[in-house]
């Protein structure tokens, strides 16, 4: 009897807390930018109902919805570009302190090679930046390039084939792979030696919407749609088998359904909350929903709407 009634308080426990939860704030600390006026703003998000514009960036354009992170743990990286009056683009890699909420650095990137603009990039270590941008090699839609932090020289590291690409992409820092979704095809190029180490076909019955990297558990994580699952997204790990195929592997029973949510390419990692920070557009409705999902078992840690829709580039700092 003793035992059950244990059991019955335990149970509440956790059910309490799961409430609790929903109503907390992250437990990181998490940016964005806003771009919802023409001055884009980095923002601090408190929780559900508390945005603090933290910066004002001036009139700048950021590639991609996924293309900041940290440095560091205390600097907010990103790169973004200008144009001028006669239309022409011009490229810079930014990084803020944030907790002093300054510019640490506002670099031209030096574009003698002649190629375009950043949709990622990542860090290698903390002095070296590299990221996946335009490319004008022939042969090539998309480059890995190496950003020199002194005098913003760019080099090529490596290269993907040509093909349409939906920012499907992650570095993956314990294989030194950065990977890429081209055409459903999964290739990575090694940071290392520019070659392309992976090429895989991925499945007919999958279709990979972003894909994320545990460095913790150096693992692959996937928002995919999968013909087992019709109309719905769902997160799975993505496994390299040893005979080159890849594998689904589902994480939890999560499903995001297609007819309410629409997916932004809006989306954050932080690997010692275990979260992985989403933002969707509400179909129908002009809002967005931030949804969090724990990367282990697939639950719904926090989820909020809001009507500030044009928040992109989140980072969440420990
Ligand atoms: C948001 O939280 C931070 C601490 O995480 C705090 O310093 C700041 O004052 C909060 N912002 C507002 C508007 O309360
Ligand atoms: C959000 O954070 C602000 C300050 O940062 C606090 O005053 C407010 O109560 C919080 N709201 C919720 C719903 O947690
Ligand atoms: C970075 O520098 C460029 C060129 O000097 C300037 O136009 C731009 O406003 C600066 N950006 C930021 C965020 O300070
Ligand atoms: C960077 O680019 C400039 C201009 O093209 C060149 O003069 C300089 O030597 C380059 N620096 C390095 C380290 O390659
Ligand atoms: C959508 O919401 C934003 C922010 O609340 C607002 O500025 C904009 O006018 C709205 N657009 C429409 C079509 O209602």
């Amino acid at each position: 009897m003793d035992k059950q009634y244990h059991y019955v308080i335990v149970d509440i426990t956790i059910i309490l807390l799961s409430i609790i939860h929903f109503v907390s704030t992250f437990k990181c600390s998490l940016y964005a930018i806003d771009q919802s006026s023409l001055e884009a703003k980095l923002t601090k998000i408190n929780n559900s109902s508390s945005y603090n514009p933290i910066l004002n960036l001036g009139d700048l354009v950021f590639s991609g919805s996924a293309t900041s992170t940290k440095l560091a743990n205390k600097n907010y990286l990103s790169a973004y570009h200008t144009f001028d009056h006669l239309g022409v683009p011009h490229f810079f890699l930014l990084i803020i302190d944030i907790d002093l909420k300054s510019i640490k650095l506002n670099l031209t990137l030096n574009e003698k090679d002649g190629s375009g603009s950043f949709w990622q990039i990542a860090t290698v270590n903390t002095n070296e930046i590299i990221g996946i941008r335009e490319s004008f090699h022939s042969g090539s839609t998309l480059e890995v390039a190496k950003i020199n932090q002194k005098d913003g020289n760019m080099t090529t590291i490596g290269t993907y084939p040509y093909g349409s690409y939906s920012l499907v992409m992650v570095y993956a820092s314990k294989r030194r792979l950065y990977f890429n979704v081209i055409e459903s095809t999964l290739y990575a190029v090694n940071v290392d030696t520019g070659k392309l180490d992976i090429n895989i076909q991925i499945p007919n019955d999958y279709v990979i919407y972003a894909i994320d990297y545990d460095y913790i558990k150096d693992r692959l994580i996937g928002l995919v749609y999968s013909s087992s699952i019709t109309n719905s997204w769902i997160l799975t790990e993505i496994i390299i088998t040893t005979k080159n195929e890849l594998k689904f592997d589902r994480i939890g029973k999560t499903i995001i359904p297609f007819d309410k949510y629409q997916w932004t390419t809006t989306y954050t990692i932080n690997l010692n909350q275990r979260s992985w920070i989403t933002i969707w557009d509400m179909k129908d409705l002009n809002k967005s929903v931030f949804i969090a999902l724990n990367i282990d078992n697939g639950e719904i840690i926090e989820k909020w709407e809001t009507n500030l829709n044009r928040l992109t580039n989140l980072v969440c700092f420990d």
